[in-house]
Protein backbone atom coordinates (compact mmCIF):
# COMPACT_ATOMS: atom_id res chain seq x y z
CA UNK A 1 0.00 0.00 0.00
CA UNK A 2 2.39 2.33 1.35
CA UNK A 3 5.06 1.16 -2.28
CA UNK A 4 1.32 2.28 -4.54
CA UNK A 5 1.36 5.75 -3.14
CA UNK A 6 4.69 5.89 -3.23
CA UNK A 7 4.84 5.12 -6.63
CA UNK A 8 2.35 7.34 -7.55
CA UNK A 9 3.31 9.72 -5.89
CA UNK A 10 6.18 9.67 -7.83
CA UNK A 11 4.68 9.16 -11.20
CA UNK A 12 2.17 12.30 -9.98
CA UNK A 13 5.75 14.38 -9.92
CA UNK A 14 7.45 13.77 -13.18
CA UNK A 15 3.65 14.55 -14.49
CA UNK A 16 3.66 18.00 -13.26
CA UNK A 17 7.66 18.32 -13.87
CA UNK A 18 7.42 17.85 -17.58
CA UNK A 19 4.22 19.74 -18.05
CA UNK A 20 5.33 22.96 -16.36
CA UNK A 21 8.90 21.93 -18.86
CA UNK A 22 6.66 22.75 -21.97
CA UNK A 23 4.69 25.65 -20.54
CA UNK A 24 5.26 28.80 -22.06
CA UNK A 25 7.82 31.00 -20.35
CA UNK A 26 6.68 34.11 -21.39
CA UNK A 27 3.16 35.80 -20.42
CA UNK A 28 1.69 37.11 -24.61
CA UNK A 29 2.53 37.56 -27.94
CA UNK A 30 2.95 40.41 -30.25
CA UNK A 31 1.85 39.59 -33.59
CA UNK A 32 3.11 42.61 -35.63
CA UNK A 33 2.32 43.30 -39.41
CA UNK A 34 4.24 46.57 -41.09
CA UNK A 35 2.95 49.05 -43.48
CA UNK A 36 4.76 49.25 -46.80
CA UNK A 37 3.97 52.82 -47.44
CA UNK A 38 5.21 53.67 -44.38
CA UNK A 39 8.56 52.13 -44.94
CA UNK A 40 8.57 53.45 -48.69
CA UNK A 41 7.55 57.69 -47.70
CA UNK A 42 10.05 57.71 -44.83
CA UNK A 43 13.37 59.15 -44.62
CA UNK A 44 14.57 55.79 -45.19
CA UNK A 45 13.10 54.96 -48.32
CA UNK A 46 11.99 51.46 -49.60
CA UNK A 47 13.51 48.61 -51.27
CA UNK A 48 10.13 46.62 -53.26
CA UNK A 49 10.50 42.74 -53.30
CA UNK A 50 11.38 41.50 -57.09
CA UNK A 51 8.33 38.98 -56.46
CA UNK A 52 5.39 40.68 -58.49
CA UNK A 53 2.39 39.43 -56.84
CA UNK A 54 3.04 40.72 -53.71
CA UNK A 55 -0.55 41.93 -52.47
CA UNK A 56 -1.30 45.73 -51.66
CA UNK A 57 -1.67 44.68 -47.89
CA UNK A 58 -0.17 44.66 -44.34
CA UNK A 59 2.52 42.56 -44.73
CA UNK A 60 3.45 40.29 -41.67
CA UNK A 61 6.70 41.39 -39.37
CA UNK A 62 6.50 38.35 -36.97
CA UNK A 63 5.31 36.67 -33.74
CA UNK A 64 7.13 37.88 -30.63
CA UNK A 65 7.03 36.36 -27.52
CA UNK A 66 6.58 39.03 -24.45
CA UNK A 67 7.30 39.38 -20.91
CA UNK A 68 4.03 41.40 -18.49
CA UNK A 69 6.59 44.01 -17.29
CA UNK A 70 7.72 45.34 -21.29
CA UNK A 71 10.70 43.28 -21.93
CA UNK A 72 11.28 40.12 -24.36
CA UNK A 73 13.07 36.78 -24.57
CA UNK A 74 15.67 37.57 -27.73
CA UNK A 75 17.79 34.75 -29.35
CA UNK A 76 17.00 31.91 -27.27
CA UNK A 77 18.59 28.84 -29.22
CA UNK A 78 21.95 29.47 -31.30
CA UNK A 79 21.58 25.51 -31.85
CA UNK A 80 18.76 25.85 -33.87
CA UNK A 81 18.76 28.48 -36.39
CA UNK A 82 16.81 29.08 -39.51
CA UNK A 83 16.78 26.55 -41.72
CA UNK A 84 14.27 27.29 -45.06
CA UNK A 85 14.42 23.89 -45.66
CA UNK A 86 11.86 22.69 -43.15
CA UNK A 87 9.24 25.76 -44.20
CA UNK A 88 9.70 24.92 -47.79
CA UNK A 89 6.29 24.20 -48.70
CA UNK A 90 4.91 27.80 -46.95
CA UNK A 91 8.03 29.83 -49.04
CA UNK A 92 5.08 30.93 -51.92
CA UNK A 93 2.81 32.42 -49.64
CA UNK A 94 5.19 34.06 -46.97
CA UNK A 95 6.58 35.87 -50.16
CA UNK A 96 3.11 37.05 -51.23
CA UNK A 97 2.00 37.46 -47.12
CA UNK A 98 5.56 38.58 -45.35
CA UNK A 99 7.24 40.55 -48.28
CA UNK A 100 10.52 42.43 -46.54
CA UNK A 101 10.19 46.06 -48.49
CA UNK A 102 13.50 46.97 -46.97
CA UNK A 103 12.52 47.03 -43.11
CA UNK A 104 15.88 45.27 -42.42
CA UNK A 105 17.98 45.39 -45.61
CA UNK A 106 17.84 47.24 -48.99
CA UNK A 107 17.91 45.80 -51.60
CA UNK A 108 14.89 43.84 -50.06
CA UNK A 109 15.88 39.87 -49.10
CA UNK A 110 12.90 38.27 -47.75
CA UNK A 111 14.94 35.14 -47.10
CA UNK A 112 16.84 37.38 -44.12
CA UNK A 113 13.76 39.00 -42.65
CA UNK A 114 12.39 35.14 -42.02
CA UNK A 115 16.03 33.92 -40.69
CA UNK A 116 16.18 36.92 -38.06
CA UNK A 117 12.47 36.85 -37.19
CA UNK A 118 13.25 32.74 -36.56
CA UNK A 119 17.07 33.40 -34.46
CA UNK A 120 15.87 36.29 -32.47
CA UNK A 121 12.05 35.37 -31.59
CA UNK A 122 11.02 31.84 -33.04
CA UNK A 123 14.09 30.10 -30.62
CA UNK A 124 12.68 31.71 -27.62
CA UNK A 125 9.45 30.02 -28.49
CA UNK A 126 10.18 26.29 -28.83
CA UNK A 127 8.12 25.48 -25.80
CA UNK A 128 5.18 26.19 -27.91
CA UNK A 129 5.97 26.39 -31.79
CA UNK A 130 8.61 24.27 -33.81
CA UNK A 131 9.93 26.18 -37.04
CA UNK A 132 7.12 25.09 -39.33
CA UNK A 133 4.40 25.59 -36.91
CA UNK A 134 5.83 29.61 -36.07
CA UNK A 135 5.72 30.54 -39.43
CA UNK A 136 2.29 28.48 -40.39
CA UNK A 137 1.00 30.05 -37.45
CA UNK A 138 1.89 34.20 -38.42
CA UNK A 139 -0.12 32.43 -42.03
CA UNK A 140 -2.66 31.78 -40.25
CA UNK A 141 -3.19 34.84 -38.40
CA UNK A 142 -2.98 36.70 -41.75
CA UNK A 143 -5.82 34.40 -42.92
CA UNK A 144 -7.81 35.02 -39.92
CA UNK A 145 -7.69 38.73 -39.66
CA UNK A 146 -7.22 41.05 -43.13
CA UNK A 147 -6.44 44.32 -41.18
CA UNK A 148 -6.75 46.58 -44.15
CA UNK A 149 -10.64 44.92 -45.09
CA UNK A 150 -11.63 46.31 -41.28
CA UNK A 151 -10.11 49.42 -41.99
CA UNK A 152 -11.75 50.13 -45.21
CA UNK A 153 -14.36 49.24 -44.10
CA UNK A 154 -14.89 51.89 -41.25
CA UNK A 155 -13.40 54.33 -44.51
CA UNK A 156 -10.00 54.76 -43.11
CA UNK A 157 -7.98 53.72 -46.49
CA UNK A 158 -4.36 54.24 -47.64
CA UNK A 159 -4.62 57.33 -49.67
CA UNK A 160 -2.26 59.29 -47.86
CA UNK A 161 -5.71 60.93 -45.24
CA UNK A 162 -5.07 61.31 -41.88
CA UNK A 163 -6.96 59.52 -39.37
CA UNK A 164 -7.67 59.39 -35.81
CA UNK A 165 -5.58 57.15 -33.86
CA UNK A 166 -8.71 56.32 -31.62
CA UNK A 167 -10.72 55.70 -34.48
CA UNK A 168 -8.27 53.25 -36.05
CA UNK A 169 -7.76 51.21 -32.80
CA UNK A 170 -11.27 50.85 -32.63
CA UNK A 171 -12.12 49.69 -36.08
CA UNK A 172 -9.88 46.99 -35.32
CA UNK A 173 -11.27 46.43 -31.72
CA UNK A 174 -14.74 46.26 -33.24
CA UNK A 175 -13.46 42.83 -35.06
CA UNK A 176 -11.53 41.21 -32.39
CA UNK A 177 -12.47 42.81 -29.16
CA UNK A 178 -9.56 44.24 -28.02
CA UNK A 179 -7.65 47.34 -28.97
CA UNK A 180 -4.02 47.02 -31.19
CA UNK A 181 -0.96 48.64 -30.61
CA UNK A 182 -0.08 51.03 -33.02
CA UNK A 183 3.56 52.11 -33.79
CA UNK A 184 4.22 55.46 -36.07
CA UNK A 185 7.09 56.81 -38.00
CA UNK A 186 7.35 60.11 -40.12
CA UNK A 187 7.13 60.75 -43.36
CA UNK A 188 10.11 62.54 -45.18
CA UNK A 189 7.47 65.52 -44.28
CA UNK A 190 7.69 65.02 -40.36
CA UNK A 191 4.19 63.43 -40.66
CA UNK A 192 3.44 60.43 -37.86
CA UNK A 193 1.64 57.97 -40.14
CA UNK A 194 0.49 54.65 -39.26
CA UNK A 195 3.36 52.15 -39.63
CA UNK A 196 2.74 48.61 -37.42
CA UNK A 197 0.16 47.43 -35.61
CA UNK A 198 0.60 45.17 -32.62
CA UNK A 199 -1.93 42.43 -32.29
CA UNK A 200 -1.74 40.53 -28.63
CA UNK A 201 -1.98 37.11 -28.70
CA UNK A 202 -2.11 34.78 -25.37
CA UNK A 203 0.97 32.89 -24.73
CA UNK A 204 -0.27 29.75 -26.59
CA UNK A 205 -1.00 32.04 -29.77
CA UNK A 206 -4.43 30.69 -30.11
CA UNK A 207 -6.81 33.51 -29.12
CA UNK A 208 -6.64 37.43 -29.13
CA UNK A 209 -6.11 39.44 -26.02
CA UNK A 210 -6.34 42.33 -24.52
CA UNK A 211 -2.64 44.04 -24.92
CA UNK A 212 -1.01 43.25 -21.09
CA UNK A 213 1.52 46.31 -22.04
CA UNK A 214 1.57 48.67 -25.34
CA UNK A 215 4.73 50.68 -25.58
CA UNK A 216 4.51 54.34 -26.35
CA UNK A 217 4.79 54.22 -30.44
CA UNK A 218 5.18 57.69 -31.08
CA UNK A 219 1.58 58.51 -32.78
CA UNK A 220 0.02 61.67 -33.10
CA UNK A 221 -4.01 61.80 -31.99
CA UNK A 222 -4.26 62.06 -36.04
CA UNK A 223 -2.23 60.13 -38.42
CA UNK A 224 -1.64 59.54 -42.12
CA UNK A 225 -2.52 56.27 -43.63
CA UNK A 226 0.14 56.37 -46.45
CA UNK A 227 -0.53 55.24 -49.83
CA UNK A 228 0.29 51.58 -50.76
CA UNK A 229 3.67 52.26 -52.91
CA UNK A 230 3.81 51.02 -56.54
CA UNK A 231 5.32 48.02 -57.42
CA UNK A 232 8.33 48.08 -59.54
CA UNK A 233 9.09 46.38 -62.50
CA UNK A 234 12.16 43.81 -63.53
CA UNK A 235 14.26 45.73 -66.09
CA UNK A 236 12.97 43.61 -68.84
CA UNK A 237 9.54 43.52 -68.11
CA UNK A 238 9.80 47.58 -68.20
CA UNK A 239 11.98 47.19 -71.39
CA UNK A 240 9.69 45.31 -73.32
CA UNK A 241 6.62 47.34 -71.69
CA UNK A 242 8.61 50.22 -73.18
CA UNK A 243 8.97 48.93 -76.61
CA UNK A 244 5.45 48.10 -77.01
CA UNK A 245 4.70 51.55 -76.41
CA UNK A 246 7.31 52.77 -79.02
CA UNK A 247 6.01 50.35 -81.69
CA UNK A 248 2.56 51.14 -81.26
C1 LIG B 1 10.88 40.99 -16.77
O1 LIG B 1 10.38 39.69 -16.58
C2 LIG B 1 11.28 38.64 -16.97
C3 LIG B 1 10.56 37.30 -16.84
O2 LIG B 1 9.95 37.16 -15.61
C4 LIG B 1 12.54 38.71 -16.14
O3 LIG B 1 13.43 37.69 -16.53
C5 LIG B 1 13.18 40.06 -16.36
O4 LIG B 1 14.32 40.19 -15.52
C6 LIG B 1 12.19 41.19 -16.02
N1 LIG B 1 12.80 42.46 -16.37
C7 LIG B 1 12.63 43.57 -15.66
C8 LIG B 1 13.34 44.78 -16.18
O5 LIG B 1 11.93 43.61 -14.67
C1 LIG C 1 19.46 36.94 -48.18
O1 LIG C 1 19.59 36.59 -46.82
C2 LIG C 1 20.05 35.27 -46.61
C3 LIG C 1 19.99 34.98 -45.15
O2 LIG C 1 20.57 35.98 -44.39
C4 LIG C 1 21.45 35.13 -47.20
O3 LIG C 1 21.91 33.81 -47.02
C5 LIG C 1 21.39 35.45 -48.67
O4 LIG C 1 22.69 35.43 -49.22
C6 LIG C 1 20.78 36.84 -48.90
N1 LIG C 1 20.57 37.04 -50.33
C7 LIG C 1 20.97 38.13 -50.93
C8 LIG C 1 20.64 38.21 -52.39
O5 LIG C 1 21.56 39.04 -50.36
Amino acid sequence: MRGIIIVSFLILQSLVASSSQSAPDFNFFYWVNYWPGAICDSQKGCCPPTIRDTASDFMIHGLWPQFINGTWPAFCDQTNLFDISKISDLISKMERKWAEWGVWTCPSNETNLWEHEWNKHGTCVQSVFDHHSYFQTNLKFKQKLNLLNILKQKGIKPNDGFYGLDEIKNAIKCVIGFAPGIECNEDVKGNKQLFQFYICLDNYAKEFVECPYVPDKSCASKIKFPKFPKKRFSLSESLSAMSSVSTT
